[in-house]
Parts: structure tokens; C-alpha cells; sequence
């Protein structure tokens, strides 16, 4: 794992950027593991800057999402349908057939599942995922007590984390129950894996996920099995990380063939 402490959220995006940037300009038609929520957002702003600048073509990019809600039409202002376009698709050239996103609306969720496999092994499989975390340490929607080595499938989310997205509910009552999500294992099989954490909310679940214990208690603790890893974060989402002085020194000597 390399981990990454930057001032704020915007220079921590900005260098996730660039890790992706650089994949897509080496590989156009690379496979992104893509987040919603509040923490990949300005990742995703800076992506689409890129874009509107003529330096990134998505033409040939494909996406495969994380994770949908359960019972979320695709138009439904929050699903993560509509996330996805109004934050990102819709902003660049990438092509709509190019993009997976879990249908919350499937009748038959595990056949789905099933297929959400398939279709990312068919393309080969994903070359970068971008990851956020919950303050339980879900990654995707796995939560805690998740088999570490799951596939796409239909989980239950905790009290803990609708309480956390009702701020784009309205209220915890609207927040689904159920969500499809990628499985840790599913996660575990992309090349490499970009995890941002954004705020002292995080900063528990970083500190377990980085140097605890591999637990299920903390799904994203499974990346540290994962060989190509790098952890964005802010200060306040480091601040309970024993040894940031040593991650801060290591990135500020990589040898300049390193640098993001
Ligand atoms: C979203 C996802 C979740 C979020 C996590 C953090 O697709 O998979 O794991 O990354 O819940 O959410 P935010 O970024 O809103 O704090």
C-alpha cells in the first residue's frame, strides 16, 4: 500500500487524476472501476477539466460501477445512475455502451450478479478501481462481516451507513435497505486500486483499514493482500495513522521515475 497525505481533498483528487489520466493515455481503452458518493467527486471534476482541456479521451474508456440501491429506478435522482451521468458521464465523450452500472430495478439479482461478473471478465477485467470508504470500513457496499472474498451480489446495508447517506435522502427512512455490490474479491481482482478517504469521519476506519488487523470487522482491511494499491487521503482522514511520518517521508523521496 502507498499511502498518499495531501493538504486537502482537491490535491489528493488532483493526483488520483493523474494516476487515471496516465492509465487512459497509455491503455484508451481501459477498464475503470468507478464510486459515487461525496468523496470521488472532485476526482471526478478534475477528470472532466482534463477532458474539456484536450487532454483525455474517454472514447474507448469502459466503466463498471461498484454499486446500485435496490429498488432505485435509474432515473431516480439518487440512484447511482443518475449519479454517475450528472457528475461524470455526461460531462465527457465516453461512450453510453461502454458503461455498466448495476440495475437496481433486476428481477432476477442473483442471475444479474451472475452476469455483472461475466461482463467484467469478458473485457479482461478492471485495470483501475477508484474505491471511497465507509466510516465502518465498508469498501463498494461490503460491510462489516463481509466474506473477504465475495463476488457481486445483494447485500444489507448497516444502520451505520444509511445514517450516513441520509444527508441525500432527506431522512434515514428513504435510505435503501438493500444495495448490489461488487464483492471484496471482486475488487481484489482489478490491477490496481486507487482508495480515497476525505475528513476526520474517515479517519478511524483508514487507520483500521491501513495498519489493523486483516478483518472482515473492516473489509477494506483486505487491500492490504492487494499488490497495487495507493490510499489518497486529507489530514483530517490521516490523523489516526501511527506511522504517517514515514508515509509522508516515502512519498516525498520516491525517485523521480516514481512520481505520480
Ligand atoms: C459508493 C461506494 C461506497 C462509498 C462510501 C463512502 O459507490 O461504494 O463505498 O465510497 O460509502 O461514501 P462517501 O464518499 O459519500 O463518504
Amino acid at each position: 500500500m502507498e499511502i498518499i497525505i495531501q493538504p486537502d481533498p482537491a490535491a489528493a483528487s488532483r493526483l488520483a487524476a493523474r494516476v487515471i489520466a496516465r492509465l487512459v493515455r497509455a491503455r484508451p481503452d481501459a477498464v475503470l472501476g468507478l464510486a459515487t458518493g461525496s468523496t470521488p467527486l472532485l476526482l471526478y471534476r478534475e477528470l472532466i477539466r482534463l477532458h474539456q482541456a484536450g487532454e483525455l479521451d474517454f472514447r474507448h474508456v469502459r466503466t463498471f460501477n461498484l454499486d446500485e440501491y435496490i429498488g432505485l429506478a435509474p432515473d431516480h435522482p439518487q440512484s447511482y445512475h443518475s449519479f454517475m451521468w450528472v457528475n461524470l458521464f455526461s460531462h465527457i465523450n465516453i461512450d453510453p455502451q461502454n458503461i455498466r452500472i448495476p440495475d437496481g430495478l433486476a428481477s432476477d439479482i442473483p442471475a444479474f450478479c451472475e452476469r455483472y461478473e461475466d461482463q467484467i471478465r469478458a473485457v479482461g477485467g478492471i485495470d483501475l478501481q477508484v474505491l471511497g470508504i465507509g466510516t465502518d470500513g465498508h469498501v463498494g457496499f461490503n460491510e462489516p462481516t463481509s466474506s473477504l472474498t465475495s463476488r457481486t451480489r445483494i447485500k444489507t446495508l448497516t444502520e451505520q451507513t444509511r445514517r450516513d447517506n441520509a444527508r441525500f435522502f432527506g431522512s434515514e427512512a428513504n435510505v435503501p435497505h438493500h444495495v448490489i455490490t461488487m464483492g471484496v474479491g471482486t475488487v481484489m481482482d482489478a490491477r490496481e486500486c486507487l482508495l480515497l478517504a476525505f475528513g476526520p469521519a474517515k479517519a478511524a476506519a483508514i487507520a483500521a483499514a491501513v495498519e489493523g488487523p486483516l478483518s472482515a470487522m473492516n473489509p477494506a482491511s483486505m487491500l492490504q493482500m492487494h499488490r497495487v494499491v495507493k490510499v489518497f487521503l486529507d489530514e483530517p482522514a490521516a490523523t489516526s495513522l501511527q506511522r504517517a511520518a514515514y508515509y509522508r517521508w516515502v512519498y516525498e523521496n520516491k525517485p523521480e521515475w516514481q512520481r505520480l
